[in-house]
């Protein structure tokens, strides 16, 4: 204490007087901004983007912070806060000072007294405390280079654009929207060098971005690259050195952006044109913010609502610990009993709860798995889930109830221990309170009115609710299940949340100059080549009217639009206006595989082709386990791979015209239609066996005979006898032929790719392939172990 007041006089000794004007540009040694004075003691970026200074948070209490300036007429707007001194101790709001200090420090002073917070910086030379045009504030010497201290190097839970997420910071949310202490999500690079989201929550811990479930190469991450940086440029595009990257859905557009991780534990980018207008979300990295850990706490399930957003509740027989706080969950109203014949279970449908297993039984009945869980007394109920594939029952018994969902589509139950005697109702228990953080957040996105396509994604969203993990979406090709008659209108702010960007029919008219240069034609449209007013060049699909293909549409912009993989091709748009249905792509410029393969020239070398046999194989795990084996490509062939300007290949093609009904989620009927290709189409198609995912390995491994041999499998029909029947067997056969003399992979080779190849790598190309093709499907690999085959001898050379 004396120590700190000495310090006080010693500041007011020296330092007599008070920096007082109205915005301030800068601070020098000596000066100081007062917290009584904060509506003028502000600096403000040279160009009036930012300002610093104390920012009230509640009554009487300061912190010191930078902030997007916004109009004077404009003051009703919530302030956008981007950093903060002293999150955690903010300070009265009597007496307190930010001082630079002669010995080059920055201190602030709560009430006179407290030192709460200090730059630890010294210098004997002059100093200068300014804050630059993009959000910076920065200690610097007067004279010469040097920086001592800037807020960039001490992120709290918002990196603005080109301020870079290194090995020694990360963000941290705060714990609610009026509460800037520390919450309980974090993201950081960890010691894998993986940049992910970590929940800490008052009883448990735990990773949940990427899904701890994924191995990182799974989650399209990579592990080897040490750097451990990540950025967001000012056009919208994130860049992390594990290979994750987003590009915002208004990429390109030079406006106001900030990427904060928010208190509910989800990502999210906001921009904005200019101070007139008004923040909208950009891009979040989680859709389906159910599966964010702790977002309910335990003895709670989280779920969706179509007119309400994500709603916490407690399960029957627990009641909410903090009314105000979801994150510290429920508590049981009971006492917990070892007795076995005073407990009872109650039954609870859809209803899933993730991880906190104390046993797992596979193909267990209903009473092993009851009984199992009497006799443990840590015991607090039990999940009891029909695995389809192998008809039988899973038993799961829980420790904990934490991570629960409700989802409808989650066959199963979960059975709580309850005690004996007591009348929990499911309806009084499992009242419904209202937590959603989007739509206060996102009320100032504000479009005309609610499209059909609006409600669609609303009810998407819905849908998405429970599942296990992030996709839901619908199976080969997309059963999506339709509300049928969506209502409820306040919830145009979804439009935001999908990635991308709406277009008018007149805006795409004019970026493909009228529709004149047309690129490609397939069944569900003719795709053109248009350039943005933003100068970007893209591919735009203008799908046949005559299609009333809304349900393809959708489930095209839903899936691309959501899904994010380097090797997955990148939708930027779409426009449905009247009649009209568009969906805008970047434009790869090498074109499609296909063409490649067939032209005259050789423009694939042997690496370009391993590179592309890679990256598709990648992006076809992303999609068959990321996401569960619940989204398959169902029509890969070398068409549908398109090539950037590397050579890289982009996943394209998501079956637009393939989706007839959508009315039977459960029917199995669906599959009665043949979806695909011929030539490249698995042979369960026309057998009528079960359609898994393993129908795109088959298309993928008919894919690699065709970029080994250059042969089309369809042309190789032609050579014999054609007709249904025979539509898959020609290329197979011949390459299973050539394989039994020695030198089979020079043989069945491309003369194209000559001779300057390393057949090694052809070989493993080339048995993969066939491993792929295998009728029986239970013995073709999946698609993950196909990148592991690939990728280990990748490294191996
Ligand atoms: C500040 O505004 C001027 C005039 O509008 C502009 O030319 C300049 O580029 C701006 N500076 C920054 C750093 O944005
Ligand atoms: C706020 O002021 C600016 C400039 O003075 C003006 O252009 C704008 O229309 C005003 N906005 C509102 C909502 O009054
Ligand atoms: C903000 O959150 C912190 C940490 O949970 C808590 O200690 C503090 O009391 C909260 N402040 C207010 C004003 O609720
Ligand atoms: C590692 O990541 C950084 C930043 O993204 C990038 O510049 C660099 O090329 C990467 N290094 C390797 C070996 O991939
Ligand atoms: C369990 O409860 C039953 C019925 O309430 C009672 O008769 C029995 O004694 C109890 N057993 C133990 C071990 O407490
Ligand atoms: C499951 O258990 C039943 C009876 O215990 C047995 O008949 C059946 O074969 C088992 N199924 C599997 C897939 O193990
Ligand atoms: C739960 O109880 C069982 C037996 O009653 C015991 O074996 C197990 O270690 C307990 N688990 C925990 C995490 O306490
Ligand atoms: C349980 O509660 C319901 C409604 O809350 C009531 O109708 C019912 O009679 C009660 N049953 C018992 C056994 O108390």
């Amino acid at each position: 204490m004396t120590f700190t007041i000495s310090y006080i006089f010693l500041v007011l000794l020296l330092f007599p007087f008070q920096y007082c004007s109205s915005s301030v540009s800068s601070l020098n040694k000596g000066s100081s901004l007062s917290v009584e004075k904060h509506t003028e003691d502000v600096i403000v970026s040279s160009n009036g983007t930012f300002s610093a200074g104390f920012y009230q948070i509640g009554e009487n209490a300061f912190s010191f912070a930078i902030w997007f300036t916004e109009l004077q007429n404009q003051s009703h707007n919530p302030v956008n806060i981007v950093w903060m001194a002293n999150r955690e101790q903010p300070v009265n709001g009597k007496n307190s000072k930010l001082f630079l200090l002669n010995t080059g420090n920055i201190i602030l002073l709560d009430a006179g007294q407290h030192n709460t917070w200090s730059s630890n910086t010294a210098s004997d030379a002059p100093l200068e405390l300014y804050l630059r045009e993009d959000g910076n504030l920065v200690l610097r010497e007067l004279q010469g280079p040097t920086i001592l201290w800037q807020s960039y190097d001490f992120p709290t839970n918002t990196l603005l654009p080109n301020q870079p997420l290194t090995r020694y910071t990360n963000l941290v949310s705060s714990r609610s929207h009026s509460n800037h202490s520390s919450g309980f999500y974090k993201l950081f690079f960890d010691d894998n060098n993986v940049i992910r989201l970590d929940y800490d929550g008052p009883d448990i811990s735990s990773t949940y971005w990427p899904p701890s479930f994924l191995l990182s190469w799974q989650a399209g991450r990579t592990n080897y690259n040490s750097t451990r940086i990540a950025l967001l440029d000012s056009l919208g595009k994130f860049i992390s050195s594990d290979n994750y990257f987003f590009s915002t859905y208004d990429y390109g557009m030079v406006m106001q952006r900030r990427l904060t991780l928010d208190s509910d534990g989800n990502i999210r980018v906001y921009s904005r044109k200019n101070l007139l207008e008004n923040w909208y979300v950009s891009w979040q990295v989680i859709s389906d913010t159910c599966i964010i850990d702790g977002i309910c706490g335990a003895n709670s399930a989280c779920s969706y609502d179509p007119k309400k957003g994500k709603k916490c509740s407690c399960l029957p027989g627990y009641k909410m610990k903090n009314h105000n706080d979801w994150s510290y969950g429920c508590e049981p109203t009971f006492d917990f009993t070892c007795n076995k014949s005073e407990s009872t279970f109650f039954e609870l449908h859809g209803f899933e709860f993730y991880g906190y297993d104390s046993n797992f039984v596979q193909n267990s009945t209903y009473e092993n798995c009851e009984s199992l869980c009497l006799q443990a007394c840590n015991c607090t109920g039990f999940q009891y889930s029909y695995e389809e594939d192998q008809n039988i029952f899973q038993c799961y018994t829980k420790l904990q109830l934490l991570n629960g969902r409700h989802s409808p589509s989650f066959i199963g139950k979960t059975f709580l221990r309850l005690p004996k005697g007591n009348n929990f109702s499911k309806e009084e228990s499992i009242s419904v309170t209202d937590n959603v953080c989007l739509l206060q957040l996102h009320k100032d996105f504000v479009g005309k009115q609610t499209s059909h396509l609006l409600k669609f994604f609303m009810w998407l969203s819905v849908t998405v609710g429970g599942l296990e993990f992030f996709f839901f979406v619908v199976v080969c090709c997309f059963l999506i299940k339709t509300e049928k008659k969506p209502n409820g209108d306040r919830h145009n702010y979804h439009h935001a949340l999908f990635g991308f960007r709406r277009y008018s029919y007149s805006e795409l008219k004019i970026a493909t100059k009228n529709f004149s240069n047309e690129i490609g034609r397939g069944g569900g449209g003719i795709v053109y080549r248009g350039t943005l007013p933003d100068e970007r060049h893209v591919a735009i699909k203008r799908l046949n009217e005559a299609k009333q293909g809304e349900g393809e549409f959708l489930a095209e912009v839903s899936i691309i639009g959501r899904l994010n993989h380097m090797n997955l091709i990148e939708m930027w748009g779409y426009c449905a206006e009247g009649k009209h249905r568009l969906l805008v792509y970047e434009y790869m410029e090498n074109g499609s595989l296909a063409e490649n393969l067939s032209s005259k020239t050789n423009t694939l070398d042997w690496s370009k082709r391993y590179d592309i046999a890679l990256g598709t194989a990648r992006v076809l795990a992303y999609l068959h386990e990321e996401c569960l084996e619940w989204i398959l490509h169902c029509d890969i062939k070398p068409q549908n791979i398109l090539l950037d300007s590397n050579f890289q290949p982009k996943l394209a093609d998501f079956g637009l015209s393939k989706l007839k009904s959508r009315n039977n989620l459960n029917n199995n009927s669906e599959f009665s239609m043949i979806r695909g290709t011929r030539g490249y189409m698995a042979p369960e198609w026309i057998s009528n066996s079960p359609i898994t995912s393993k129908v795109d390995v088959y298309s993928y491994g008919v894919v690699l005979l065709d970029m080994i041999t250059g042969k089309s499998p369809t042309m190789m029909n032609m050579e014999g006898v054609d007709g249904e029947v025979a539509y898959n067997g020609r290329l197979i056969n011949w390459v299973r032929e050539k394989k039994r003399s020695r030198c089979w992979v020079e043989e069945i080779m491309d003369p194209k790719i000559g001779t300057n190849c390393d057949s090694s790598k052809m070989e493993i190309l080339a048995k993969v392939a066939l491993e792929c093709v295998e009728v029986d499907k239970n013995i073709r690999p999946t698609m993950s172990q196909v990148v592991e085959k690939l990728q280990r001898n990748e490294i191996d050379s």
